[in-house]
Formats: C-alpha cells, structure tokens, sequence
C-alpha cells in the first residue's frame, strides 16, 4: 500500500499550531496522570472527563494513594462515567503497580499492556507521552483516520485486516531520529480524529493531509473504516427490588465481582418476578407494587428494568444493608438505578 507522503510531518505540524493543548493531562510526562486521562477518555467526550479527573486527583493523588484506597471509594469516584469495568480495572493496574514494579509505572508500551486494564493503544500513548517511545497507537478515531487516508477498505471484524493496520500505523511513524515528534504525533492523530475527521460529514477542508487522502479523493470519507459485523445486541429482563424502611433507607447490595455492574452497589436484580419476591419473607409478597417498567441501554444489550417497590419491608439477602440517601452519591450506583432512586423520592 503507498504511504501518503510527509504524513507524520503534516500531523506533527498541525497538532502544534491546531491541536489541543492546554488539557490538564498534557504538559505532563507523569505517568499515572497520563494513564488516567487515557482511561477515562476511552469511552468519554474530554468535557465530561474534565471534573472526573480533577476529582479523582484530588482524593488519590498518585498510584500509591490509588492502590491503597477501597475499590467502593473508586467506584463512587467514577459514578456516572459508565463501563465499571475501568474503574475495577484501574485500581487493580495501580494495585500491580506497586506489587511489581515498587510503585513506578515501567517505561515500555509492551510492560504497559501487561497492566490489567491497558490495551495495546493505550500503552502506547502512555509510552509516547511520558518516554517518547516510538510506537503506534490505533484507537476508534485513529482507525478513522488511518483507514480514511489510506484508502484501507479491508474489514476490520477479521484480526487479520486489523494486524494490517497496526503495521501500517507502524510504518507511518515520524522518524526514529527526532525524539520531540512522537507526543505531537500521538496527540495529532487523536485530535484530527476528535475534531476534524469525525465519523459523518468531516471537515476535510481543515485537514492537513487531504491533498494525500485517499478516501477524500474518492468522494465518501464516511465509507471507512469498513467494519461488517455489528455488534449483535441482544435484551434482558430484570426485575429490580426496591425497598425502603421507616427511614427513608433504601436496601442495597454489593454485586458480585462477576456480571452484570460487578462489584457496584445495587438495589437487588432478579432474572423473574418470583424470584425477586422470594427474597421477601411470605406475609409481605402481597404489598409489592409493581413500577412503569423501563428500558436502559447498554452497549451490547437493551435492559428492560421492572422496578417492584415495598415500603417497610424486610428483605434477605448477604452483602446487603440500608443505606441511607446522603450515601448514595460516594457510592458506584449504576446509572438506571440512581435514575430510579431520584424518581421515586430521592
Ligand atoms: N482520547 C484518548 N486520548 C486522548 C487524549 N490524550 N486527548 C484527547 N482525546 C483523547
């Protein structure tokens, strides 16, 4: 495949005089700083990781505070980010942190992607911007754009096509001899993929490597990346126990550290209605009111919730408590519970 030419130059360039700069992750070559920012912005827009990562630096300044501080505490610090696992993931990476390597993250992507939670792309980028090394990162907006300007059309289902364009990725690197490149490289791509080529209707007009694009020359950029098999959603029904006593205190769990919100607090879930009202004693199943049931999507699967409300109720069940409302907030409660939790009386 012809590499487009001057390719990193143009980005470097263009990530200097366009890109984003003054992001409080940047200008740093700490690496749990980095890391952090890089977690937090894999599934979230920069305007909303912007508060959770000052919070978060402020309660667990460095990874020896993270390690040390509870996985509840880590969760209620995330609250409202979504996709748990990362946060789960991230206490467990700063936990390996200071068990293996005496609490100083090791300067290689490929230690880096040894860490749980750190993939090969965000390995990368840390390794980029607090070592200067010279890899390649490929996240969603980078496949957007290496694919775009390459004209790459192979499906990036198969890992085959997908290996393919890590190695492309690799050889359109800035040269080993320049150490300044790599950060601005790595930050160019990013920010051309957040801001210039966006999915539908990029701005082609502002994109320092048009004149090599492939995908542009052809008339319809948004064809790439090319990807045939969607992700198969699929639905659930639960049925979700909300309890209240005298005391305005809501009954609630621990998850289990596998499936569904693992280890979040949660009112308990059950797969059926006569499940959920076995888990109160006999006498009190008849005061059950059943709620407007609703729908909550997740990436992968589409949760039909069917609330079922008792007040005064004793319900069973190990790892659960009343938990007043002033402790909600601190606690990871999963987006549709807390939603529920603000609609019926807070
Ligand atoms: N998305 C992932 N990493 C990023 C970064 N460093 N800056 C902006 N957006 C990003």
């Amino acid at each position: 495949m012809k590499l487009p030419a001057h390719f990193a130059e143009r980005v470097v360039a263009w990530q200097r005089s366009h890109g984003r700069s003054e992001l409080p992750w940047q200008n740093t070559r700490d690496p749990y700083r980095v890391w952090l920012s890089e977690v937090m912005l894999q599934q979230t827009q920069v305007t909303t990781v912007l508060g959770y990562f000052a919070r978060f630096l402020e309660r667990f300044p460095d990874v020896r505070a993270l390690a040390e501080g509870t996985e509840d505490e880590v969760f209620g610090l995330w609250s409202g980010l979504g996709y748990y696992s990362r946060a789960r993931n991230m206490h467990r990476c700063a936990q390996e942190v200071m068990a293996r390597f005496g609490g100083r993250f090791p300067e290689t992507a490929a230690e880096l992607a040894t860490l749980p939670g750190i993939g090969r792309s965000t390995a990368a980028a840390v390794a980029a911007f607090c070592f200067g090394e010279r890899v390649a990162i490929l996240d969603g907006n980078v496949k957007r754009v290496l694919t775009r300007v390459l004209g790459f059309g192979e499906d990036l289902s198969s890992s085959a096509s997908e290996r393919l364009l890590w190695e492309h990725a690799t050889r359109l690197l800035p040269p080993a001899d320049d150490r300044e490149a790599i950060a601005s490289y790595t930050q160019g791509q990013m920010d051309l993929g957040a801001t210039v080529c966006l999915p539908r209707k990029p701005s082609c007009m502002l994109c320092p490597v048009n004149d090599s694009c492939v995908a542009r020359r052809e008339g319809s950029p948004e064809r790439y990346p090319v990807k045939t098999r969607k992700l198969r959603r699929t639905a659930q029904s639960l049925w979700v126990l909300l309890a209240r006593d005298a005391k305005g205190r809501v009954w609630l769990e621990k998850r289990p550290a596998k499936g569904i919100w693992a280890g979040l607090h949660c009112l308990p879930v059950f797969d059926s209605r006569d499940e959920l009202l076995a888990a109160l004693p006999a006498a009190e199943r008849g005061r059950c009111e059943d709620l407007a049931p609703f729908v909550h999507v997740l990436t992968h699967k589409d949760l039909h919730l069917h609330p079922v409300r008792i007040d005064g109720g004793t319900p069973r069940g190990d790892a659960a408590r009343w938990v007043e409302a002033s402790e909600w907030p601190g606690l990871g409660l999963p987006a549709p519970v807390r939603k529920l939790l603000e609609s019926t009386g807070g």
